[in-house]
């Protein structure tokens, strides 16, 4: 059974990288969906036929109430509030890791490795791993999705010497590892789990709401070692494999994630980048220049003149949930002979891939959404630019103002477009909380409103 065990995971392992290459691009994302449902049913079933189990009723009702909750979120779950969805699961996958390790801590002859007060070493060090890379996930998920939910002030919280604190907590934590390496402790293996849970506590709490994503995306990555750890302490190859998977392709998300927001990688995995957060300066006054607003039919005269349309969705699209209005106008527009494209920036909205789910739930043919590097040169030879419920995307303090926020990010150009169509509420800021020069600019006009109301007014307004 065991070789046929190993074998059987080693599929799944595969299933599970095509599941991941298939995640990379939205036209494949339905295969890689389906290549990780099937690598997941063949190692739940691999392990439920593996000797050893002892109740295979507890297991189902694990299975029945766990699915039950599960379906009943995603069947609920708003897309805008997938992040804290997330964060929510992290925390459970860092428990788990914890709640391992104690068990194997506690009964180590029924995991096969020795018994308590002669564990070997490696397992030691593999079990204090998994444990303290969980305990620090499970608390740190807590508080990003307290912030999230806005059960917390999702303002940075900080404090004078937290930075020394911090350090002086994490070589604490190395330290009394080492101890409960050499002496194998009940209270040694509780202290460094309890320390991790405070040091996750703390790392988190600096970093500001708005800054969370990053996060969520580095605790995702943190959940995947812990899971790799407990694959050791549970000499299972499949978890191994599967917790490596996570953990590095988590790291690499965020790693994209902080170059697409210019942000240091470094400081995100210390947990130190919140502190000059920007959301800070999201309280900034509303600058009252006079700006040049239009409505409905003024866009609907614009665009079906034009001969190209760009549209640049962002976060206010998938508030306002437009994205069928819009592809129903961009249908009309192109019945109309207009070329319509989609620009997609890598940060658009709150999640990676968050413009692109959204245009492909409405369908949007692929062909027509294009990357920021494949469009963003087109923008001077394009009439009109429609940005919907976009913002700082489009912000060139991001090229211009070395003391904003954003600068560093690359953006979509729209500027440089005959005209720019804002549709948007009011004239305020986005998520970094910097002003938007380009409201001012002679080749900007305003649609103020709501964006969903906004594509169906347009579309009235063109007349289908
Ligand atoms: P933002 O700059 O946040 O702008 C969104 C705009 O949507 C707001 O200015 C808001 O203006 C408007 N809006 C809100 N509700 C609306 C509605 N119902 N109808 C119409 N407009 C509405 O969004 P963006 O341009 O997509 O940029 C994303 C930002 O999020 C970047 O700064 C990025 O760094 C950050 N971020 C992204 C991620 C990922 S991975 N995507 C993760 C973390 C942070 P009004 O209030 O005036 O309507």
């Amino acid at each position: 059974m065991e070789n046929y065990s190993i074998l059987a995971y080693l599929i799944s392992g595969i299933f599970f990288i095509l599941a991941l290459r298939g995640l990379s691009s939205p036209e494949t994302a339905r295969r890689g969906n389906i290549y990780g449902i099937t690598g997941m049913i063949i190692a739940v079933i691999t392990t439920l036929l593996l000797p050893g189990i002892e109740s295979y009723g507890l297991i189902a009702l694990g299975i029945l109430v766990g699915g039950a909750i599960g379906t009943s979120i995603a069947l609920k779950i708003e897309m805008t509030a997938l992040p804290q969805l997330i964060a929510a699961f992290h925390s459970l996958v860092g428990l788990a890791a914890v709640m391992v390790a104690g068990a194997a801590f506690h009964n180590p002859s029924a995991y096969g490795i020795g018994d308590s007060g002669s564990i070997p070493i490696a397992s030691l060090i593999e079990m204090s791993l998994g444990s303290s890379i969980g305990a620090i996930t499970f608390s740190g998920s807590i508080i990003a999705f307290g912030k999230l939910q806005g059960i917390m002030s999702g303002n940075p919280i900080t404090f004078k010497f937290q930075h020394f604190l911090n350090a002086v907590l994490g070589i604490t934590l190395i330290f009394i590892t080492v101890l409960f390496c050499l002496e194998q402790t009940q209270n040694l293996f509780w202290g460094l789990t309890i320390l991790a849970f405070v040091i996750g506590f703390l790392i988190i709490i600096p970093i500001g709401a708005a800054d969370m994503p990053v996060v969520v995306s580095m605790l995702n990555s943190y959940s995947g070692w812990a899971a790799c750890g407990i694959g050791f302490t549970l000499s299972n190859n499949l978890l191994i494999i599967t917790g490596a998977l996570v953990g590095s392709s988590g790291a690499i998300l965020s790693y994209v994630m902080c170059k697409g927001m210019n942000r240091s990688f470094i400081s995100v995995i210390l947990g130190g980048f919140g502190g000059d957060d920007v959301s800070v300066s999201a309280n900034k006054e509303v600058e009252q220049r006079p700006v040049k607003s239009g409505d409905s039919n003024d866009a609907a005269f614009m665009m079906q003149n034009a001969e190209s349309v760009i549209i640049v969705p962002g976060y206010g699209m998938a508030v306002a949930q437009a994205q069928h209005a819009l592809k129903e106008m961009c249908d009309i527009l192109k019945k109309k002979g207009v070329n319509v494209r989609y620009a997609i920036h890598p940060v658009a909205g709150r999640m990676p891939g968050h413009m692109n789910v959204l245009l492909a739930e409405a369908n949007v043919p692929y062909d027509e959404v294009l990357e920021l590097d494949e469009i963003n040169r087109d923008f001077a030879s394009t009439d009109v630019v429609f940005v919907i419920g976009a913002n700082d995307i489009t912000n060139p303090a991001a090229k211009t103002d070395p003391q904003s926020p954003i600068y560093g990010m690359p953006i979509l150009e729209v500027e440089n477009a005959k005209s720019v169509l804002f549709s948007k509420r009011s004239l305020g800021a986005g998520y970094a909380g910097v002003e938007n020069e380009l409201f001012f600019r002679d080749n900007t006009m305003m649609l103020f409103g709501d964006a969903k109301e906004m594509c169906e007014s347009i579309i009235n307004a063109l007349g289908k």
